[in-house]
């Protein structure tokens, strides 16, 4: 383990001193996992193309980190970075009318996802918002904890079999794909996983990476092109899905699963159900928005818990408690611990790091102006290590999600976004993460290997550069 540093030690110190209370009794040595490193000069136009290319965490300047918003000039309109909790509320949940989706996001996204769920706007999301609410209800999704289970332990065997040092971020992305395509088709037959496992990862690969002429401004209606390949694997995808589909309403019982209540949804105004493309797109979105996250947050969290021998122990004991009979939900509910480090790892590393939203009418931020045009970046990443709202804010300690300590403000831990377009998953995610965890350390045991360079890189996701190796052993 990571010794404190001394600079950490002095800022508990200045903290305390600043707001007046004596530190309490805890841990005197946290881990201090790799930060992005800040941008500490400004650039030019040019340079912030190159860097977004190259890493979209390297634009966040340094001074975000200390103040709540900062604006700067974009093509002629203004840019407006945030980091405090009272803009978050303000862009996602005050003036939630006055913002949309950024453009870029919605050219590279609708290619890919229609107009489903994640890039729909106005009232085509209102209504499927309301639609799909009801099947990620806590009592809903608990069906679906035997499936997280028994993927959680055949990904033990594949982690304990694995030469080692074992590279977690692929062996996590396979395992939580495979719980939202059972999730989804739990019935699949003449279904080619690998096949369209493969389309997915090249359609996801392509959405996400970022390129120069992404920095023009282009109307949202205008999709990005995309490649030969991309396209492929678009028509890979689309048929597989389309077939299944079409089985389950030619056998005439839509079924239990989450593609039976997409059959058996129907429009609130209309009464009508949804047709086969509206329900393809809706299904790629919740693979596209719900396997690799989840893998992420999970890749990060065993990196901390690698590093963090007392935390290792702290959960595996809890674990140990729980994991004794079958995993009710009731035995769920006990796994506070667990829960609590997941929500560390994604405030230290959120999956979704940074957000962009377009002005579509004059508006203002906490008193600041904003035109028509404007954009907004949401800046979880430095929300979550701002300087003056967390204590030692880039060390690793799960206690602060304690219940005494927790945030008291919603808009301070924003790994799941906010207001009326915050992740409809996320009880699912924070579910199979825990699931995951808890079977992990209890069978297993992981340290890190000393000499990887483990660096954050944004592309879509907040990804270890290269991978995640970490050392694994049976217990
Ligand atoms: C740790 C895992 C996850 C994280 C960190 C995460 C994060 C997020 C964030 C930040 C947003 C807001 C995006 C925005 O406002 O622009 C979002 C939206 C969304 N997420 Fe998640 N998510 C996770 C897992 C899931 C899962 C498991 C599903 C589905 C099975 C899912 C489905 C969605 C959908 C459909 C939306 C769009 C909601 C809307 O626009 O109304 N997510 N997610």
């Amino acid at each position: 383990m990571q010794p404190r540093g001394q600079e950490a030690a002095m800022a508990d110190i200045r903290h305390a001193e600043a707001t007046g209370r004596d530190r309490p009794e805890r841990r005197t040595a946290l881990f201090e996992p790799v930060a992005c490193v800040p941008l500490d000069r400004p650039v030019s136009l040019i340079e912030t193309g190159r860097l977004m290319r190259e890493n979209p965490m390297s634009i966040l300047p340094e001074a975000l980190f200390r103040e709540t918003i900062l604006t700067g000039p974009y093509i002629g309109k203004s840019v407006h970075e945030i980091s405090g909790p009272a803009e978050m509320r303000s862009v996602l949940q005050e003036n939630f009318h006055a913002w949309r989706k950024s453009p870029l996001i919605l050219r590279m996204l609708r290619p890919i996802l229609g107009d489903a769920i994640l890039t729909a706007h106005g009232e085509s999301w209102r209504r499927q918002r309301m639609s799909l609410q009801p099947a990620f209800l806590r009592r809903r999704i608990e069906r679906f904890i035997p499936i997280m289970d028994e993927v959680a332990a055949a990904t033990v065997e594949r982690l304990a079999r694995a030469p080692q040092p074992v590279e977690v971020q692929s062996v996590l992305n396979d395992a939580t794909f495979s719980v939202i395509e059972q999730v989804l088709f739990s019935d699949a037959v003449e279904f080619d996983r690998a096949g369209v496992r493969a389309a997915i990862e090249v359609i996801l690969e392509e959405t996400g990476t970022m390129r120069m002429s992404d920095l023009v401004p282009m109307p949202e209606w205008m999709p990005r092109i995309m490649s030969l390949r991309a396209l492929r694997a678009r028509h890979v995808f689309r048929k597989a899905a389309l077939a299944q589909i079409r089985r389950r309403r030619a056998q005439g019982d839509p079924g239990d699963d989450l593609l039976g209540l997409l059959l058996k949804m129907r429009d609130e105004k209309t009464g009508q159900k949804l047709s086969d493309t509206d329900i393809r797109d809706t299904v790629m979105t919740f693979i596209a928005a719900g396997h690799e996250t989840t893998a992420i947050a999970l890749t990060w969290t065993l990196y901390l818990v690698a590093n963090d021998g007392e935390t290792q122990e702290r959960l595996r004991a809890e674990a140990d408690g729980v994991l004794d009979g079958a995993l009710t939900p009731e035995a769920m509910a006990r796994l506070s611990f667990t829960r609590q480090v997941i929500e560390e790892a994604m405030r230290l590393y959120p999956p979704a790091p940074i957000l962009g939203r377009r002005a579509v009418e004059p508006t203002e931020i906490c008193g600041r102006p904003v035109k028509k045009g404007d954009v907004v970046l949401l800046a979880f990443y430095a929300l979550h290590r701002h300087r003056t709202l967390w204590e030692h804010p880039d060390h690793f300690d799960p206690d602060r999600f304690g219940p005494d300590r927790r945030p008291q403000d919603r808009y301070q831990f924003m790994a799941f976004g906010g207001g009326p377009r915050a992740c409809i998953g996320a009880s699912f995610a924070m579910m199979e993460a825990a699931i995951f965890l808890a079977r992990f350390v209890s069978r297993l045991s992981f340290t890190p290997v000393e000499e990887a360079d483990v660096y954050p890189v944004m592309q879509v996701t907040l990804r270890p550069r290269g991978g995640m190796p970490l050392r694994i052993a049976r217990r």
